[in-house]
């Protein structure tokens, strides 16, 4: 990979875009450390610490989580130290206070944003992504029950898991307050970072495999 592609990349896009797909798979590929705000928030619930229990009312109403305990997180991530080998943001900025935190965070850390990809997507396509979305209870590999399909029905692929999980914000109905967030308070730091000249678009409607060449393509990597 090129040294700008090993600045921090920020994958931005509404819920079900596939940044998280994408982001593990450019962990995988390129050693780089998927921070997600919304699997660390997951994380936080299943242990039931105090931010666990202040962040599921929001998470499972499709809200933002507030700036502060989000910019904490993040300061934390930013701390370990497998993040200096570079990462990807995916879930994080999400309002434009956010935005403004990670700028201060990493110059203090002396590092620049690399790329900003958005990923488009069609909105009406979205909700038969959410919908369908499941994760293994043991390896935590995610399948889609049309479009990524255990090879054995009932049987995670890559550990032979029986058991899956399903998101309890991946319905319908908080799928629209996720995407009316999205369009209230992420969709304005798209500009915010447009006006720096690095904001990139992919086709996230693509495959996933052209949507992650897509992205290659922007890092330099091919
Ligand atoms: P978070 O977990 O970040 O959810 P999200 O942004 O709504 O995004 P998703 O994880 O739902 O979708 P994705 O884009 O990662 O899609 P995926 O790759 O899984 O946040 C959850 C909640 O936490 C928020 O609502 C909020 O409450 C809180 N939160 C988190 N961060 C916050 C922050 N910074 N500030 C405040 N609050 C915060 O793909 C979806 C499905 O589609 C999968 O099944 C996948 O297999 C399939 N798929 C992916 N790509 C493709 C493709 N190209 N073609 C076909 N299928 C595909």
């Amino acid at each position: 990979m090129t040294a700008q592609a090993a600045n921090p990349i920020i994958l931005l896009g509404p819920p079900g875009a596939g940044k998280g797909t994408q982001a593990r798979l450019l962990e995988e590929k390129h050693g780089l450390i998927q921070l997600s705000t919304g699997d660390l928030l997951r994380a936080a619930v299943k242990e039931g610490s105090a931010l666990g229990r202040e962040a599921k009312t929001y998470m499972e109403a499709g809200k933002l989580a507030p700036d502060d305990l989000m910019i904490r997180m993040i300061a934390d991530g930013l701390q370990k130290p497998e993040a200096r080998r570079g990462f990807i943001l995916d879930g994080f900025p999400r309002t434009v206070a956010q935005a403004a935190a990670l700028d201060a965070m990493l110059e203090q850390k002396g590092l620049s944003l690399g790329h900003v990809i958005v990923m488009a997507v069609d909105e009406e396509a979205l909700i038969t992504r959410i919908t369908g979305r499941m994760t293994c209870a043991k390896c935590g590999e995610g399948y889609h029950d049309s479009f990524k399909p255990t090879a054995k029905p009932g049987v995670c692929d890559k550990c032979g898991g029986t058991s899956f999980i399903r998101r309890p914000d991946d319905n319908a109905e908080t799928m629209k307050t996720r995407l009316a967030a999205y369009h209230a308070q992420t969709a304005p730091i798209i500009p915010y970072y447009e006006k720096r000249g690095i904001l990139r678009r992919v086709d996230g409607m693509a495959g996933v495999d052209a949507v992650a060449l897509q992205i290659e393509k922007v890092l330099g990597a091919v």
